[in-house]
């Protein structure tokens, strides 16, 4: 059975968020992987950029950090550079100054540091499992992926439990500033100059500004110097250190991208098992399987659409001239389901080996700093769903976030029999 049809009629205009409120556009993804794979994009809202939407072009340029910079802005809106200096985190500018810093973290966000969370995850899976299964019929979003993420991530970055549903409510309004479900500032339909200087041009940002210098002043008071939030602080080798303003993005950044993007791949696992029965006897089965599902639910989801670069000088290709300070999207979501590097892209392998998918920025600099907890929660999460339940079905239509940014399936209503 087809999870989802595509809705676009391979000419979806890729800069509106509204293109993506119905589902990522792949018709128009496989004619440009086709016919253009290196395609000039026209943006009313700002300068156009370049579409970039094959796999191993994907692939090659994103390892080209001196060609394709992140230190001019990593989304479609234009920022000034003020704007971009008042913005910026260390994922918003190119080694060697961006390896300083995420060299600090490395270990935090390691596979093997991670792994320690492992019974953490599972029992607050349990918890949320059993709370969510008993209602029979529910949306599987909200009542099961959206409760995880920033739960671990307040274990993991040290956050006080009472916060987080606080924190969650402010994470959603920042990166997903362009759905009105989400905000009240909705980036492209109203004014929100005001707000220029802030993460994601979002007045959430400001109050999360405000909250981070209260938790880190408390924390300073409790003599407390663990964490994450600690590490990003200390002196880099070389004795650099990072700005307020900078530790402060950083906080958002973890918010933002803590929270979002493992939500909206629970959801799409959910509603890849929904569609495909098999994938439960196979969860059920166990075994080998789990050492590959993790990643092909991700590689399902793609949460993050695209990441952006610009170029630093001129470069030739694909017979085109992409001019020096040009913007370039490295369609994720596209390279994902390109057809030369995945055998069927459209249906969900839960074996699918290798699995060289893009979905956390891999083989570039960038390459996602929490995609071992994403995998671990996403694995353990299905882990403990499969071992509940023995059949999940659609039980009304899903919705999609209104982002050409962050894909997710934002109401996801299941029916689900408990064992
Ligand atoms: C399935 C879940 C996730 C997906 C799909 C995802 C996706 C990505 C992608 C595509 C990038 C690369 C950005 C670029 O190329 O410019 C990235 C970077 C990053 N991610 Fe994730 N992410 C996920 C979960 C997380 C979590 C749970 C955290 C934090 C706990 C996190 C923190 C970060 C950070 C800090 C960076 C910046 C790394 C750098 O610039 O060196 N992510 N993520």
């Amino acid at each position: 059975m087809t999870i989802w049809t595509p809705q676009d009629d391979g000419h979806a205009d890729l800069s509106s968020h509204d293109t993506f409120a119905n589902g990522a556009p792949h018709n128009t993804f496989a004619r440009l992987r086709r016919d253009d794979p290196l395609h000039w994009t026209e943006y009313e809202g700002g300068k156009n950029f370049w579409s970039v939407t094959r796999y191993e072009d994907i692939t090659q340029m994103n390892k080209q950090a001196d060609l394709f910079s992140s230190a001019r802005g990593i989304r479609m809106e234009d920022q000034s550079y003020e704007e971009y200096l008042a913005r910026r985190t260390f994922q918003e500018t190119d080694p060697p100054e961006h390896s300083k810093v995420r060299m600090k973290l490395l270990k935090a966000f390691s596979k093997t540091t991670m792994a320690q969370y492992e019974e953490d995850i599972r029992t607050l899976c349990a918890e949320i499992l059993d709370q969510a299964l008993a209602k029979g019929t529910f949306d599987a979003t909200k009542e099961i992926a959206r409760q995880l993420p920033m739960r671990m991530l307040g274990r993991v970055v040290g956050l006080p439990d009472a916060d987080l549903p606080w924190l969650v409510e402010k994470g959603d309004a920042l990166i997903a500033n362009t759905d009105p479900d989400f905000t009240s500032h909705v980036l492209d339909k109203m004014q929100t100059d005001e707000y220029r200087m802030m993460p994601f041009n979002s007045p959430a940002g400001a109050e999360l500004y405000v909250y981070a210098k209260e938790l880190m002043a408390e924390k300073e008071r409790k003599g407390d110097t663990s964490g994450v939030l600690n590490l990003i602080l200390e002196p880099a080798k070389d004795g650099s250190t990072i700005t307020e303003t900078e530790f402060r993005n950083f906080f958002c950044l973890l918010v933002a991208a803590g929270n979002d993007t493992t939500r909206y791949s629970i959801a799409a696992g959910i509603q890849a098992l929904c569609h495909q029965p098999e994938l439960l006897d196979q969860m059920q089965t166990g075994g080998a399987v789990w050492e590959t599902a993790a990643d092909e639910i991700i590689r399902w989801a793609t949460p993050a659409l695209y990441f952006r670069r610009t170029a630093t000088r001129d470069v030739e290709m694909h017979g085109k001239t992409i001019r020096e300070g040009d913007k370039l999207l490295y369609w994720f979501i596209s390279a994902n389901r390109d057809e030369s590097q995945f055998e069927d892209p459209f249906r969900v392998d839960l074996m699918r080996s290798p699995n060289r998918h893009l979905s956390f920025g891999q083989f570039g600099p960038h390459v996602c700093l929490g995609m071992w907890l994403a995998r671990l929660e996403v694995t353990v999460l299905f882990q403990e769903l499969a071992k509940r339940i023995k059949s999940i079905e659609p039980a009304g239509p899903q919705k999609f976030l209104r982002s050409n940014f962050v894909g997710g399936i934002k109401e996801l209503p299941v029916k689900v029999e408990a064992i």
